[in-house]
């Protein structure tokens, strides 16, 4: 396998920069996403991304928070969801994706039942963007590494109570908040549960190379 990174796209914005890289060729070839400087994710290894998509059902109408590479979006998709809300603060990706710079984000662009909004899913949830306004079935935050592990330092305010509570009454009856995190939070774990008795973490550990990782998706589950 070749092992030069190929720049697919570069945009340097307000907040840094965003990199879109592939390793390798053919099937084998690996697209790597870079924000501000810090690692968002790549497509080695997308299990957990997926596992966020995978607690919702057919029908259901979802918001994400984080387009990323579009595996979260994707997998809802062939989920035979409803609709997808895809809430993604750099402008330069959702462009990517209509153009399709990569197959998936491309897939993701053109199927219509989803929308793309550029926003801070933030303002979002707490009203300080009047759309998309819910309510949602599910909303799936992954726009950092977790709370320990920031793509923007502003994303530590997602993570108090003002923003989870505003994510949670933004849910319909039933309905399901869902945040993936790169480990587990003992204060994102105890806001939940004071939100909520619901609140629950569910480790999903996934192998990348030699190393056995334990990803973790906190939930939330508002009542019928
Ligand atoms: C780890 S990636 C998401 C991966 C995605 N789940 C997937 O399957 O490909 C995080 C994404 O969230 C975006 N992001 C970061 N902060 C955000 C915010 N406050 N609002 C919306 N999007 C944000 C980043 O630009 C990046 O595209």
């Amino acid at each position: 396998m070749d092992d030069m990174p190929v720049t697919i796209a570069r945009w340097s914005g307000p907040r840094g920069e965003v990199v879109l890289r592939r390793h390798g060729v053919a099937d084998d070839a690996i697209e790597e996403l870079i924000v501000n400087g810090a690692f968002a994710m790549d497509s080695a290894e997308t299990a957990s991304e997926e596992a966020l998509a995978d607690l919702t059902w057919p029908g259901a109408r979802v918001l994400v928070g984080g387009l990323g590479l579009g595996f979260t979006a994707a997998t809802l998709l062939d989920a035979r969801v409803g609709t997808v809300d895809v809430v993604e603060i750099e402008e330069a990706l959702v462009a990517w994706a209509y153009e399709g710079v990569t197959l998936r984000l491309g897939r993701v662009a053109r199927d219509p039942r989803v929308r793309l909004w550029v926003a801070d899913v933030r303002a979002v949830l707490t009203g300080h963007e009047p759309e998309p306004a819910g309510p949602w079935d599910a909303i799936l935050l992954d726009v950092d590494n977790g709370p320990d592990f920031l793509i923007h330092a502003e994303n530590a305010a997602l993570y108090r109570e003002e923003a989870l509570s505003a994510a949670y009454a933004r849910l319909a009856p039933g309905g399901l908040l869902a945040i993936w995190c790169q480990g587990a939070n003992a204060g994102l774990r105890s806001r939940l549960q004071a939100l909520t008795s619901t609140a629950r973490e569910e480790v999903h550990k996934v192998q990348r190379g030699r190393h056995l990782i334990s990803y973790v998706i906190y939930t939330a589950r508002a009542p019928h």
